[in-house]
Protein backbone atom coordinates (compact mmCIF):
# COMPACT_ATOMS: atom_id res chain seq x y z
CA UNK A 1 0.00 0.00 0.00
CA UNK A 2 1.12 3.24 -0.97
CA UNK A 3 1.05 5.73 2.09
CA UNK A 4 1.19 9.65 2.09
CA UNK A 5 0.72 11.97 4.84
CA UNK A 6 -0.72 15.50 5.40
CA UNK A 7 0.36 17.83 8.60
CA UNK A 8 -2.22 19.71 11.07
CA UNK A 9 -1.91 23.38 11.44
CA UNK A 10 -2.60 26.38 14.32
CA UNK A 11 -3.91 29.75 13.22
CA UNK A 12 -1.46 32.00 15.09
CA UNK A 13 -3.20 35.43 14.43
CA UNK A 14 -6.42 36.38 12.76
CA UNK A 15 -9.14 33.69 12.50
CA UNK A 16 -12.32 34.94 11.64
CA UNK A 17 -11.34 38.54 10.78
CA UNK A 18 -9.26 36.56 7.88
CA UNK A 19 -12.54 35.80 6.03
CA UNK A 20 -13.18 39.40 5.54
CA UNK A 21 -9.49 40.11 4.11
CA UNK A 22 -7.28 41.01 7.03
CA UNK A 23 -4.38 38.87 7.10
CA UNK A 24 -3.96 35.76 9.21
CA UNK A 25 -0.80 33.92 10.57
CA UNK A 26 -0.85 30.18 10.73
CA UNK A 27 1.99 27.10 11.24
CA UNK A 28 1.88 23.69 10.07
CA UNK A 29 2.00 20.97 13.21
CA UNK A 30 4.53 18.39 11.61
CA UNK A 31 4.37 16.28 14.44
CA UNK A 32 -0.06 15.81 14.13
CA UNK A 33 -0.92 14.20 10.67
CA UNK A 34 -3.25 12.38 8.93
CA UNK A 35 -2.47 9.54 6.81
CA UNK A 36 -3.98 7.66 4.10
CA UNK A 37 -2.48 4.25 1.91
CA UNK A 38 -4.13 3.42 -1.44
CA UNK A 39 -3.92 0.49 -3.74
CA UNK A 40 -6.40 -0.50 -6.70
CA UNK A 41 -9.32 -2.64 -4.83
CA UNK A 42 -9.64 -6.08 -4.92
CA UNK A 43 -12.78 -5.69 -7.11
CA UNK A 44 -14.34 -2.99 -8.85
CA UNK A 45 -15.66 -1.22 -6.00
CA UNK A 46 -13.65 1.19 -3.96
CA UNK A 47 -13.94 1.67 -0.43
CA UNK A 48 -12.73 3.55 2.27
CA UNK A 49 -11.70 2.23 5.63
CA UNK A 50 -12.10 5.95 7.59
CA UNK A 51 -10.42 4.25 10.82
CA UNK A 52 -11.21 7.57 13.18
CA UNK A 53 -14.81 7.51 12.23
CA UNK A 54 -15.08 4.24 12.76
CA UNK A 55 -16.67 3.27 9.49
CA UNK A 56 -16.37 1.59 5.57
CA UNK A 57 -17.44 4.38 2.69
CA UNK A 58 -18.40 3.25 -0.62
CA UNK A 59 -17.43 6.20 -2.62
CA UNK A 60 -18.90 5.35 -5.86
CA UNK A 61 -21.92 4.19 -4.19
CA UNK A 62 -23.95 4.96 -1.24
CA UNK A 63 -21.47 7.30 0.63
CA UNK A 64 -20.86 9.38 -2.60
CA UNK A 65 -21.94 12.64 -0.65
CA UNK A 66 -19.42 11.97 1.91
CA UNK A 67 -16.64 14.68 2.25
CA UNK A 68 -14.12 11.77 1.56
CA UNK A 69 -15.52 10.43 -1.30
CA UNK A 70 -16.13 13.88 -3.06
CA UNK A 71 -12.58 14.24 -2.63
CA UNK A 72 -11.57 11.65 -3.92
CA UNK A 73 -13.90 12.42 -6.57
CA UNK A 74 -12.42 15.36 -7.44
CA UNK A 75 -8.56 14.36 -7.36
CA UNK A 76 -9.49 11.49 -9.59
CA UNK A 77 -11.06 14.00 -12.12
CA UNK A 78 -8.13 16.19 -11.97
CA UNK A 79 -5.41 13.43 -12.22
CA UNK A 80 -7.60 11.83 -14.67
CA UNK A 81 -7.00 8.45 -13.01
CA UNK A 82 -9.78 6.00 -13.09
CA UNK A 83 -10.30 2.30 -11.37
CA UNK A 84 -10.83 1.31 -8.05
CA UNK A 85 -9.00 1.49 -4.92
CA UNK A 86 -8.71 0.63 -1.41
CA UNK A 87 -7.97 4.03 0.59
CA UNK A 88 -7.05 3.83 4.65
CA UNK A 89 -7.68 7.01 5.75
CA UNK A 90 -5.80 7.40 10.12
CA UNK A 91 -5.34 10.29 11.80
CA UNK A 92 -3.41 12.00 14.84
CA UNK A 93 -5.44 15.43 14.51
CA UNK A 94 -8.76 15.46 16.95
CA UNK A 95 -12.09 15.73 14.71
CA UNK A 96 -13.38 19.96 14.91
CA UNK A 97 -10.33 20.48 16.77
CA UNK A 98 -9.41 24.12 14.92
CA UNK A 99 -5.88 21.94 14.24
CA UNK A 100 -7.24 21.33 10.30
CA UNK A 101 -8.16 17.67 10.56
CA UNK A 102 -11.06 17.51 7.56
CA UNK A 103 -8.25 19.71 5.44
CA UNK A 104 -5.07 17.18 6.76
CA UNK A 105 -7.24 14.19 5.81
CA UNK A 106 -8.34 15.64 2.32
CA UNK A 107 -4.89 16.45 1.62
CA UNK A 108 -3.74 13.36 2.24
CA UNK A 109 -5.89 11.25 0.12
CA UNK A 110 -5.22 13.81 -2.61
CA UNK A 111 -1.02 13.37 -1.96
CA UNK A 112 -1.49 9.10 -1.70
CA UNK A 113 -4.09 9.56 -5.53
CA UNK A 114 -1.18 12.23 -7.06
CA UNK A 115 1.55 9.19 -5.52
CA UNK A 116 -0.25 6.37 -6.96
CA UNK A 117 -1.03 7.67 -10.34
CA UNK A 118 2.50 9.14 -10.58
CA UNK A 119 1.32 12.37 -11.12
CA UNK A 120 2.26 15.12 -8.54
CA UNK A 121 0.78 18.04 -7.41
CA UNK A 122 2.27 21.48 -6.52
CA UNK A 123 0.96 23.03 -3.68
CA UNK A 124 -0.82 26.03 -5.29
CA UNK A 125 -2.97 23.32 -7.27
CA UNK A 126 -2.89 20.78 -3.97
CA UNK A 127 -4.88 23.23 -2.13
CA UNK A 128 -6.97 24.55 -4.60
CA UNK A 129 -8.19 20.94 -4.72
CA UNK A 130 -8.69 20.70 -1.59
CA UNK A 131 -10.35 24.46 -0.59
CA UNK A 132 -13.10 23.27 -3.00
CA UNK A 133 -14.31 20.36 -0.46
CA UNK A 134 -13.55 22.92 2.35
CA UNK A 135 -15.95 25.14 0.52
CA UNK A 136 -18.88 22.55 0.12
CA UNK A 137 -18.46 21.41 3.92
CA UNK A 138 -17.44 25.04 5.79
CA UNK A 139 -19.40 27.70 4.26
CA UNK A 140 -17.14 30.90 3.25
CA UNK A 141 -13.91 29.27 4.54
CA UNK A 142 -10.85 31.88 3.43
CA UNK A 143 -8.79 28.86 2.49
CA UNK A 144 -5.82 29.57 5.32
CA UNK A 145 -6.28 25.76 6.33
CA UNK A 146 -6.25 24.00 3.12
CA UNK A 147 -3.07 26.85 2.45
CA UNK A 148 -0.38 26.41 5.36
CA UNK A 149 -1.22 22.52 5.20
CA UNK A 150 -0.52 22.07 1.25
CA UNK A 151 2.65 24.30 1.55
CA UNK A 152 3.32 23.03 5.16
CA UNK A 153 5.34 26.06 6.51
CA UNK A 154 4.59 29.41 8.16
CA UNK A 155 1.77 31.00 6.21
CA UNK A 156 0.89 34.80 6.38
CA UNK A 157 -2.90 34.71 4.41
CA UNK A 158 -4.76 37.52 2.45
CA UNK A 159 -7.95 36.53 1.11
CA UNK A 160 -8.46 38.36 -1.70
CA UNK A 161 -12.23 38.56 -4.05
CA UNK A 162 -11.48 36.18 -7.01
CA UNK A 163 -10.18 36.91 -9.59
CA UNK A 164 -7.78 38.46 -7.58
CA UNK A 165 -5.38 35.54 -6.61
CA UNK A 166 -5.04 35.07 -2.17
CA UNK A 167 -2.10 36.30 -1.05
CA UNK A 168 0.29 33.48 0.36
CA UNK A 169 3.57 34.64 1.88
CA UNK A 170 5.63 32.78 3.99
CA UNK A 171 6.54 34.72 7.33
CA UNK A 172 9.60 34.73 9.11
CA UNK A 173 10.30 33.14 12.20
CA UNK A 174 13.43 34.35 13.57
CA UNK A 175 13.20 32.78 17.09
CA UNK A 176 11.86 29.67 17.52
CA UNK A 177 9.24 29.52 20.72
CA UNK A 178 6.88 27.15 22.70
CA UNK A 179 3.19 26.71 22.22
CA UNK A 180 1.13 25.04 24.01
CA UNK A 181 -2.02 23.94 22.44
CA UNK A 182 -4.59 22.14 24.43
CA UNK A 183 -8.13 20.78 23.23
CA UNK A 184 -11.30 21.90 25.37
CA UNK A 185 -12.62 18.24 23.86
CA UNK A 186 -15.49 19.93 22.77
CA UNK A 187 -16.40 19.82 18.50
CA UNK A 188 -17.50 22.65 17.48
CA UNK A 189 -17.74 23.09 13.70
CA UNK A 190 -16.30 26.41 12.40
CA UNK A 191 -19.15 26.58 9.78
CA UNK A 192 -21.42 26.79 12.44
CA UNK A 193 -19.32 29.73 14.34
CA UNK A 194 -18.23 31.72 10.92
CA UNK A 195 -22.10 31.93 10.02
CA UNK A 196 -22.44 33.65 13.44
CA UNK A 197 -19.89 36.28 12.83
CA UNK A 198 -22.02 36.80 9.49
CA UNK A 199 -24.84 37.25 10.80
CA UNK A 200 -23.36 39.63 13.48
CA UNK A 201 -21.48 41.59 10.92
CA UNK A 202 -24.48 42.22 8.35
CA UNK A 203 -26.32 43.43 11.66
CA UNK A 204 -23.69 45.80 12.73
CA UNK A 205 -20.89 46.14 10.10
CA UNK A 206 -19.26 49.21 11.71
CA UNK A 207 -18.38 46.99 14.71
CA UNK A 208 -17.38 43.85 13.01
CA UNK A 209 -15.23 45.97 10.59
CA UNK A 210 -13.23 48.11 13.93
CA UNK A 211 -12.83 44.50 15.71
CA UNK A 212 -11.62 43.06 12.41
CA UNK A 213 -8.94 46.42 11.75
CA UNK A 214 -7.62 45.91 15.33
CA UNK A 215 -7.40 42.36 14.78
CA UNK A 216 -5.29 43.61 11.70
CA UNK A 217 -3.11 45.78 13.67
CA UNK A 218 -2.20 42.32 16.01
CA UNK A 219 -1.36 40.38 13.10
CA UNK A 220 1.07 43.30 12.30
CA UNK A 221 2.80 43.91 15.19
CA UNK A 222 2.93 40.11 15.89
CA UNK A 223 4.46 39.73 12.28
CA UNK A 224 6.81 42.35 13.21
CA UNK A 225 7.86 40.86 16.65
CA UNK A 226 8.13 37.55 15.05
CA UNK A 227 10.69 38.54 12.27
CA UNK A 228 12.61 40.60 14.77
CA UNK A 229 13.06 37.62 17.37
CA UNK A 230 11.37 39.66 20.23
CA UNK A 231 9.05 36.85 21.28
CA UNK A 232 8.17 38.07 24.72
CA UNK A 233 5.84 40.35 22.85
CA UNK A 234 3.67 37.25 21.68
CA UNK A 235 1.84 36.41 24.99
CA UNK A 236 0.51 39.86 25.13
CA UNK A 237 -0.66 39.56 21.43
CA UNK A 238 -2.45 36.45 21.57
CA UNK A 239 -4.27 37.67 24.69
CA UNK A 240 -5.31 41.37 22.88
CA UNK A 241 -6.12 38.61 19.55
CA UNK A 242 -8.48 37.06 22.20
CA UNK A 243 -10.30 39.49 23.55
CA UNK A 244 -11.02 40.80 19.87
CA UNK A 245 -12.42 37.12 19.46
CA UNK A 246 -14.57 37.58 23.10
CA UNK A 247 -16.16 40.55 21.16
CA UNK A 248 -17.11 38.63 17.81
CA UNK A 249 -18.45 36.37 20.24
CA UNK A 250 -16.87 33.41 19.30
CA UNK A 251 -15.31 32.09 22.65
CA UNK A 252 -16.80 30.50 24.98
CA UNK A 253 -16.74 29.67 29.14
CA UNK A 254 -15.01 26.25 27.91
CA UNK A 255 -12.32 27.87 26.39
CA UNK A 256 -12.09 30.92 28.86
CA UNK A 257 -11.53 28.67 31.66
CA UNK A 258 -8.65 26.84 29.74
CA UNK A 259 -7.02 30.16 29.08
CA UNK A 260 -7.46 31.54 32.52
CA UNK A 261 -5.74 28.14 34.33
CA UNK A 262 -3.02 28.18 31.62
CA UNK A 263 -2.02 31.80 32.62
CA UNK A 264 -2.39 31.50 36.09
CA UNK A 265 0.41 28.51 35.91
CA UNK A 266 2.66 31.08 34.13
CA UNK A 267 1.48 31.10 30.14
CA UNK A 268 2.18 34.79 28.87
CA UNK A 269 -0.62 34.60 27.08
CA UNK A 270 -3.02 32.89 25.20
CA UNK A 271 -6.46 32.67 22.83
CA UNK A 272 -8.51 30.43 21.16
CA UNK A 273 -7.04 29.24 18.11
CA UNK A 274 -9.50 28.16 14.46
CA UNK A 275 -13.27 28.68 14.23
CA UNK A 276 -13.89 28.78 18.28
CA UNK A 277 -16.64 27.94 21.01
CA UNK A 278 -14.94 24.53 21.59
CA UNK A 279 -11.44 23.50 19.35
CA UNK A 280 -8.24 25.03 21.04
CA UNK A 281 -6.74 27.21 22.81
CA UNK A 282 -2.59 28.04 22.04
CA UNK A 283 -0.67 29.87 24.96
CA UNK A 284 2.81 31.12 24.58
CA UNK A 285 5.14 29.68 27.01
CA UNK A 286 8.64 29.84 28.28
CA UNK A 287 10.03 26.77 27.69
CA UNK A 288 10.31 26.49 31.77
CA UNK A 289 6.84 26.57 32.24
CA UNK A 290 5.54 25.00 29.69
CA UNK A 291 5.17 21.60 32.26
CA UNK A 292 3.35 23.71 34.63
CA UNK A 293 1.13 25.25 32.20
CA UNK A 294 -0.10 21.76 30.99
CA UNK A 295 -0.58 20.71 34.06
CA UNK A 296 -2.73 23.40 34.82
CA UNK A 297 -4.81 23.19 31.72
CA UNK A 298 -5.10 18.93 31.81
CA UNK A 299 -6.03 19.93 35.53
CA UNK A 300 -9.20 22.60 34.35
CA UNK A 301 -10.15 20.05 31.75
CA UNK A 302 -8.63 20.16 28.98
CA UNK A 303 -9.32 16.75 26.87
CA UNK A 304 -5.91 16.86 25.06
CA UNK A 305 -2.81 19.16 25.73
CA UNK A 306 0.45 19.33 23.49
CA UNK A 307 3.48 21.20 23.66
CA UNK A 308 5.40 22.55 20.68
CA UNK A 309 8.18 23.88 19.12
CA UNK A 310 7.20 26.38 16.10
CA UNK A 311 10.11 27.75 13.84
O1 LIG B 1 -11.73 25.95 12.81
P1 LIG B 1 -10.64 25.94 11.82
O2 LIG B 1 -9.35 25.47 12.35
O3 LIG B 1 -11.00 25.28 10.53
O4 LIG B 1 -10.27 27.45 11.47
C1 LIG B 1 -11.18 28.26 10.86
C2 LIG B 1 -10.61 29.61 10.68
C3 LIG B 1 -11.68 30.65 10.40
O5 LIG B 1 -10.99 31.89 10.20
C4 LIG B 1 -12.61 30.80 11.58
C5 LIG B 1 -12.49 30.31 9.17
C6 LIG B 1 -11.69 30.36 7.90
O6 LIG B 1 -12.13 29.72 6.94
O7 LIG B 1 -10.67 31.05 7.82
Amino acid sequence: MLWESACGKIILFGEHAVVYGRPALAVPLPQLRARAGIQPAGSDTSIIHAHDLGRDLYPDGKDANEPLAVILGLARARLGITGAFELVIESDIPLASGLGSGAAVATAVVRALAGFGQKPLPPAELSALVFETEKLYHGTPSGIDNTVIAYEQPVRFVRRVPPSPDEITPFIIAQPFTLVIANTGIASPTKETVGDVRRGWNQDRARYESIFDAVRVIVGEAQDALARGENSRLGELLTRNQRELERMGVSSPALERLIDAGCKAGAAGGKLSGGGRGGSVIFYVAPSDANAVSNAVAAAGAARVLTTVVG
